[in-house]
């Protein structure tokens, strides 16, 4: 490879329409990410049909400014990576055929990249102007001086609107999952849950702003936190979405009817309701990563309390709600209990992008992981 591979990333999985050119998997030289909130928001949530037709429109637009943002020209480029899966299939389509037409037309290698692994890599980058002993996103405990070599084993958690899974990561390439959630996404729970409280699409953003206002109790509701068998390191966060609506609307009457909805609440009521929320949330992640932490040690067999010996080095967190403000103050806490290193993504590369398909490729290209102009569009993960 030369010293400094310029590799071109595609992302279209789901509602964001992104490219980015990425130098040597770290150094982002430019990120365009064309979101279609706009166009989604009146239903409340993604239409895959209107998703892919707005992806066509804009893929092409969004490659030409990365590539101008970055300062280059196509010609420059050494490899074209695409998030091939997993996503809405008409969307994935839509990127995964300019990869190729883009590859074969400029002769360059062609990289499929996971979506969500590449979430679990995106703490790794940093903007062309950062250095790594500068992140300013990450809170107070985020160590961030560890080498690629010595990040791994970690443990990892994507936590998006369409995926929440935990990891043992032993390298960026290999992957075992420990556990998912057997129902709503994380995000997809925030964003739920702001749709009850009557705040506008997307929910999870805005539901972290209004659990933000200054007062809000975060313990004025005693919201469930899921912990499935005893030592399920799987999630659900449909109990908690049913709490919220019972507390916004009341028990349902007969008939499923309800007596009450969001538009009888103070703004103090739901700003105590959206940080309650918050924080059963966040809590619910912080307890499957302790599970996780606990059984991964005492497979290795390392002590809990040992340094240096200890197997887990590393809490790699990663997708949309990692960009939340409780689970980012939590996530520092707990790495700092259970002496780990944290990567966490900054603010622009939580949500989706393709800067973290083009750095999640480097790695890929480094041993060779390179597709062919058979690479599909994969609706479900890998792992
Ligand atoms: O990773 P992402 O952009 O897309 C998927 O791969 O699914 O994640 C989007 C999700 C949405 O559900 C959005 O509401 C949530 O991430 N999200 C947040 C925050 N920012 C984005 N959830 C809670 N707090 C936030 N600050
Ligand atoms: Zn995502």
């Amino acid at each position: 490879m030369p010293d400094s591979t310029l590799i071109l990333g595609i992302e279209t999985s789901c509602d964001e329409t992104a490219a980015a050119v990425v130098v040597n998997g770290t150094r982002v030289l430019s990120s365009v990410v064309a979101s279609q909130n706009d166009l989604h928001a009146e239903y409340g949530g993604v239409v895959p049909e209107l998703a892919s037709r707005a992806h066509v429109e804009r893929i092409l637009p969004v490659v030409r400014r990365a590539v101008a943002d970055a300062g280059l020209k196509l010609v420059d480029l050494h490899a074209v990576a695409v998030g091939h899966r997993p996503g809405l299939i008409g969307s994935l389509v839509v990127g995964v055929s300019a990869a190729k037409a883009l590859a074969w037309s400029l002769g360059l290698p062609l990289i499929g990249v996971d979506h969500v692994r590449a979430h679990l890599y995106a703490g790794d980058l940093r903007s062309n102007t950062e250095t790594r002993s500068c992140e300013p996103d990450a809170p107070a405990g985020g160590d961030t001086t560890a080498t690629p070599t010595n990040l791994f084993p970690a443990l990892g958690l994507v936590v998006s609107g369409g995926h929440t899974s935990l990891y043992r990561v032993d390298s960026w390439t290999s992957l075992t999952r420990l556990g998912a959630t057997i129902d709503d996404a994380m995000g997809e729970a925030f964003d739920k849950a702001a749709a009850i409280l009557g705040i506008p699409f997307p929910g999870g953003p805005n539901l972290d702003r209004l659990a933000r206002t200054p007062g809000a109790n975060d313990r004025a509701h005693d919201f469930p936190v899921s912990r499935l068998a005893p030592r399920s390191l799987d999630f659900s966060f449909s109990g908690l979405k049913t709490a919220m609506l019972y507390a916004v609307r009341g028990v349902p009457l007969k008939g499923g009817v309800f007596e009450r909805d969001h538009t009888m609440l103070n703004e103090g009521q739901r700003a105590d309701l959206a940080a309650s929320f918050q924080r059963a949330a966040a809590r619910a992640a912080i307890l499957k990563l302790e599970r996780a932490l606990e059984l991964l040690r005492s497979q290795d067999g390392a002590p809990k309390d040992s340094q240096g010996s200890q197997t887990v080095r590393t809490l790699l967190v990663g997708g949309g709600v990692s960009a939340n403000s409780r689970l980012r103050s939590e996530l520092s806490a707990l790495a700092a209990r259970e002496n780990l290193r944290l990567r966490l993504p900054a603010m622009a590369y939580c949500v989706d992008n393709a800067a973290m398909i083009a750095g999640l490729g480097f790695q890929q290209l480094a041993i060779g992981d390179v597709a062919d102009l058979r690479l599909s569009a994969v609706p479900t993960t890998a792992c």
